[in-house]
């Protein structure tokens, strides 16, 4: 199925469920940071496969789920939740929201103004942007892996990086020029153990790099990465540990 905005990683919920459910369970403390209350009517975005958009709906809130996946989206509807195909970067919402929510997927997205108006347009004043987002030095180590092995098969590993990891003055910066009040802002590292190989990590979240590499020569790529960061990542008792940092942040749209 075809995806938005980046038409090079795509999104099978089965591979996602299996790989980064982590992702979804770890969004406890930004729903903390959220503090929905029932009947408020909450955008997700970059809802995913829905599983955390379905925790804010058991919580009484009356929630939309945006996606550029179709797959991920369809997923979601299988959850019966309003799912709805867009981009993050062309939110098509004015004044209907009390609050937009966002985990894991903001450093998807890159350019942030153009997502940071869309939240704008969307919330109600007095509406708040709560998130968490990869933030800067998140994945170095991956993410250095998977370039200088690129690099050396001849490619520019680092124009094909797909991510945004802000700092917080920066991020800071974009939502207060957009008029923002940011009330909370916060870069946490957090390394993460994966539920299985370092390999499912690449398989489901690397595919900007892994894509320009041919077919033939894939395998040898990926094996190339998990070597390199078998030092770095791999613990004592045999489990992968990523090095994430996450970004999180709560701000309003004054009255
Ligand atoms: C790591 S997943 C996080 C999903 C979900 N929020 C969760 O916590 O499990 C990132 C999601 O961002 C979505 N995404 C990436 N770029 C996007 C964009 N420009 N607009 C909307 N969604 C986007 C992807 O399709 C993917 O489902």
């Amino acid at each position: 199925m075809p995806e938005l905005d980046n038409p090079i990683q795509t999104w099978d919920p089965e591979r996602y469920a299996r790989n980064a459910r982590f992702v979804a369970d770890l969004g406890a403390p930004v729903v903390e940071l959220l503090h929905p209350q029932p009947g408020e009517r909450i955008l997700d975005l970059g809802c995913g496969d829905g599983v955390l958009t379905q925790k804010l709906a058991a919580m009484g809130c009356n929630v939309v789920g945006v996606d550029s996946s179709g797959a991920q989206i369809e997923a979601a509807r299988h959850l019966h939740l309003d799912a709805r195909v867009m981009s993050g970067e062309r939110l098509g919402f004015h004044n209907e929201f009390d609050a937009v929510f966002s985990n894991a997927a903001l450093h998807w997205m890159r350019d942030a103004d153009a997502v940071i108006a869309g939240v704008w347009r969307a919330l109600k004043p007095g509406g708040r942007f709560v998130a968490e987002m990869g933030g800067y030095g998140c994945v170095q180590k991956i993410r250095n892996a998977l370039v200088d092995a690129m690099n050396r098969r001849g490619f520019d590993g680092q124009s094909v990086v797909p991510w945004y990891f802000p700092d917080t003055d920066e991020y800071s910066a974009h939502l207060q020029t957009a008029g923002f009040k940011v009330s909370y802002i916060a870069l946490i590292p957090r390394p993460t153990p994966l539920p299985s190989d370092i390999t499912g990590w690449l398989e489901t979240f690397a595919e900007n790099f892994t894509s320009r590499i041919p077919a033939r020569d894939r395998q040898a790529y990926i094996e190339d990465v998990r070597e390199t960061l078998r030092s770095q990542l791999l613990d004592p008792h045999g489990v992968w540990v990523a090095d994430y940092v996450r970004l999180r942040f709560s701000a309003v749209k004054p009255t």
